[in-house]
């Protein structure tokens, strides 16, 4: 077994999770964090420290040192200028010692210009370190003895990792700027200085001074009534790990949905999107139920345009969601109950650190099946299960075997180089494999309690798998084995045995796809008047890797595939178009990529392209009248295919 060395230093511990202060992980910590900072910053270079054992519940990826230091509390000051794509202003934080001859607290930044820290408006002594290209600088900050607050006066760099700015042209409404943030994995960093780490969890006051005709929304408590003045406040009183910390500001308005639940979207996009996610409030519902009270208050979404890089990010109280999901069908809203689950794994039970991303998304990706059972039914449930299976097959087929590891190791490298569907669908199906052995009844009593438990807590895969020990594992040994767990966490690749999802309906469209490959019938005499996205993407994606022209064609012709305006639909079919050349749908393509810079519709364009010299050249020509637009992740995900 791979990380048998991980296992053995990580494996007995108490936990005692009801006990534990909110504010600390719950795994136990033996080197101190600033000596570790100096070892991250090395790691991202160093073979040696590679090879050696992981140190489960250490953040490889931040310089903090919370366990001495620990910052539990932000006051954030900023105002937006969009002339020159800055945010500039300052940042307090409240800290709390381990000890009280701690002095010295650790930050992570990257690219901020800091003009001050000081402490009860006297300037104290700080130190920026060396700069990481994939960590940022550290910041330490020398507190004079006993004080608990500082304040960093700052400004960010245009380039802002986390910071996206767009010109009126790349908004819906054309008129007013934009601005959001983006923080998940480790982009808080370039707007606030603070412990960067999902195991530092805050709470947060904001102050965001915006040009008067626009408004600022945060991951906190927003008022959909306040005035427009030009002046917005937030509080959020739930302690929050940094990469949940957000903030938008555009021409926004408010629309409700339910009783709790909202959007808020540039105007003209603002009735469409509360029809299409009119089910949120009933996904709230259903939820809650089922896994327990939700703990945040109001659900809202956000829709942002069109360059956010990802489907939907889970800010608390107030999700991020791609435009490119409003198909006018509810075909794609399975986004908002994964954005809406993660209000209970991720959000209230958090991965302490990035290796443990899994209990974040694969707990969701399993919750978000549920949910979407619980509104749409059994038959819609089996369908998206089969093409989330489908999505993970295909990056076990691309990736490396270390890369198919649930509780990955992440050291010296980039959380956000190495996105996959692994920790979201292999996580997914672990837990379903789970419900199947013990019955979902007593699956979701479990669950509950595991949200309960470990609420606003950041846990390592150890913890959990202590816990599971403790809990599952000792009431149904004889259903359950550690061996196979440990398989499932610590083995590549979807274990033996591990439950296969199946649809009827798919059946037929397998059917259905023989049949016109074999020529016994054409293209616009398949019955196609009851098909679902679903049934259309199942069809597109498993065609064969050759089709011939007249093949495409007659496809195209009898189906308007080029013109599609789901962006799904068109993704499957523009892969095709392009694994097989098909020009007549490659001005589609062209535009696709040019508007759309959500990465995991554009990545794998960008990637089938640069197979060839001519495709690569057509990528190049699109990248290029892209990139202004394109979010700084997303750049950094294709350029490569580009060179
Ligand atoms: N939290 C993630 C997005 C994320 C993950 C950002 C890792 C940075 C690092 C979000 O909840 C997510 O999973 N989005 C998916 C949704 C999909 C699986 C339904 C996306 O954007 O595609
Ligand atoms: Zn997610």
């Amino acid at each position: 077994m791979k990380n048998i060395g991980w296992v053995a230093i990580c494996a007995p511990m108490l936990f005692a999770c009801s006990e534990q202060p909110s504010q600390e992980i719950t795994t136990p910590s033996t080197v101190s964090d600033s000596a570790d900072s100096k070892i991250a910053a090395e790691s991202a270079v160093s073979k040696v420290d590679v090879i050696s054992e992981i140190e489960a519940g250490k953040d490889y990826h931040s310089f903090a040192n919370p366990s001495e230091v620990r910052v539990t509390h932000l006051d954030l000051d900023l105002t937006a200028d969009f002339e020159t794509s800055k945010l500039s202003g300052s940042a307090t934080l409240t800290v709390e010692r381990s000890a009280p001859n701690f002095n010295t607290v650790v930050l992570d930044t990257r690219a901020l210009d800091i003009t001050s820290v000081t402490v009860n408006d006297e300037a104290v002594p700080f130190d920026m370190g060396d700069a990481d290209p994939e960590l940022g600088t550290p910041l330490s900050v020398e507190l004079p003895e006993g004080a608990d607050k500082l304040t960093i006066a700052y400004s960010t760099s245009p380039e802002a990792s986390g910071v996206q700015w767009l010109t009126p042209a790349q908004t819906a409404g054309k008129q007013h700027p934009f601005l959001f943030t983006q923080a998940q994995a480790m982009h808080a960093r370039s707007f606030i200085p603070l412990q960067d780490s999902p195991q530092v969890r805050v709470t947060y006051t904001a102050t965001i001074h915006t040009p008067e005709a626009l408004l600022a929304v945060m991951s906190a408590s927003n008022d959909p009534t306040t005035a427009r003045d030009g002046e917005y406040s937030f509080t959020m009183p739930q302690p929050v790990p940094s990469y949940l910390i957000a903030l938008a500001i555009g021409d926004l308005k408010f629309k409700p949905m339910g009783e709790r639940t909202g959007v808020y979207a540039e105007p003209s996009v603002l009735d469409a999107a509360a029809k299409e996610f009119e089910d949120t409030e009933a996904m709230l519902e259903v939820t809650e139920k089922t896994y327990g009270p939700y703990q945040w208050d109001r659900y809202d979404l956000l829709i942002l345009p069109p360059s956010f890089p990802f489907g939907g990010m889970e800010n608390p109280r107030l999700s991020f969601i791609t435009p490119t999901v409003i198909a006018g069908d509810k075909s794609l809203v399975s986004l908002i109950a994964h954005e809406l689950a993660h209000s209970w794994s991720g959000n209230t039970v958090t991965n302490a650190t990035w290796r443990d991303l899994w209990l974040n998304e694969g707990f969701t990706t399993y919750l978000t099946y549920r949910i979407m059972e619980m509104i749409y039914g059994h038959e819609r449930f089996k369908k998206e299960a089969v093409l989330g299976y489908q999505d993970l097959q295909n990056d076990i087929q691309a990736l490396n075997e270390e890369d198919e590891i649930l509780a990955i190791d992440l050291r010296g490298r980039n959380p956000d180089d190495v996105f996959s569907n692994i920790p979201y669908e292999k996580g997914a199906l672990f837990l379903r494999e789970i419900e199947n052995k013990i019955g979902r009844k007593n699956f979701d009593a479990f669950l509950m309690q595991y949200f309960e438990d470990f609420a606003f807590k950041s846990i390592t895969t150890d913890t959990f798998l202590a816990y599971l020990d403790e809990t599952l594992l000792a009431q149904y040994p004889d259903k359950l084995s550690k061996a196979r767990i440990d398989t499932w966490v610590f083995e590549p690749g979807i274990p033996e045995g591990a439950p296969v999802p199946v649809s009827d309906a798919f059946d037929k469209i397998d059917t259905t796809r023989s049949a016109w490959l074999a020529g016994e019938v054409e293209a616009v005499n398949i019955d196609t008047e009851l098909w679902t996205v679903h049934e259309w993407l199942y069809f597109l994606n498993n065609m064969p890797n050759e089709l011939s022209a007249q093949q495409l064609a007659e496809l195209d012709a009898a189906f308007s595939l080029t013109t599609t305006q789901n962006n799904e639909i068109a993704h499957s079919w523009l892969m095709i178009a392009v694994a097989n050349e098909y020009k007549p749908a490659y001005d589609r393509l062209y535009e696709y990529l040019v508007k759309i810079g959500r990465n995991k519709l554009v990545k794998p364009l960008y990637r089938e392209l640069s197979k060839t010299p001519e495709g690569k050249a057509f990528a190049k020509r699109a990248f290029e009248e892209a990139k202004p637009g394109y979010h700084p992740l997303t750049i950094r995900a294709n350029e490569g295919f580009v060179e």
